[in-house]
């Protein structure tokens, strides 16, 4: 199990740590955005479709349809749970219609679609809202297709979290 935790102290940040976290995804991963309302997972996902070759502003989120598909470098699944109330109100869709085993899976509000899943690479990102403005970033996965994105952020000069006030994080 790899993690790491992140500040996102502006939306430019996001933005930079989004396409960043792009470069190190491939066909069948399945990002998982956690967080309360407003906390900035539509906001992440235009970036992560950016860094794909999709114009953000293409990014709306699903809330209605449950899924958006935008044709990037690869096809990514835009999925957004927040309106269902139970797994039953996904006993009409199929796994393939909301995972994308061919390109990347994006899910906000992924808690109903876990029970879809069995040995999938899950990226999960948590996002906690600081402030207005900061945001904090809690990453997990215990895929190992995810090491060289672990690896890689390891190096990287972010500004540090204030681990004093770090909350239990639960995905
Ligand atoms: N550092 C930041 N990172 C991300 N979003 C930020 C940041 N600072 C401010 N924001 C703002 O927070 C809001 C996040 O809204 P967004 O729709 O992305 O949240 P969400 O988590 O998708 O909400 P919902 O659960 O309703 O789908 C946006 O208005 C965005 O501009
Ligand atoms: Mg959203």
């Amino acid at each position: 199990m790899l993690n790491q935790i992140i500040n996102l102290n502006s939306l430019r940040e996001t933005d930079r740590i989004a396409k960043l976290i792009s470069k190190y995804l491939f066909k069948g991963s399945i990002i998982m955005l956690w967080g309360k309302m407003g906390s900035g997972k539509t906001t992440f996902t235009k970036s992560l479709c950016s860094g794909f070759g999709v114009n953000p502003e293409k990014v709306t989120s699903p809330t209605y349809t449950l899924v958006n598909i935008y044709p990037g470098n690869l096809y990514i699944f835009h999925v957004d749970l927040f309106r269902l109330n139970s797994s039953k109100e996904l006993e009409d869709f199929d796994r393939s219609d909301l995972i994308n085993d061919n390109g990347i899976t994006i899910i906000e509000w992924p808690k109903l679609l876990l029970s879809f899943l069995s040995d999938e690479p899950v990226l999960n990102l948590n996002i906690e809202t600081l402030s207005n403005k900061a945001r904090r970033l809690n990453m997990e996965s215990s895929s190992k297709k995810f090491d060289t994105l672990f690896m890689s952020l390891k190096q990287e000069n972010f500004s540090k979290p204030n681990t004093d006030i770090l909350s239990n994080t639960t995905f």
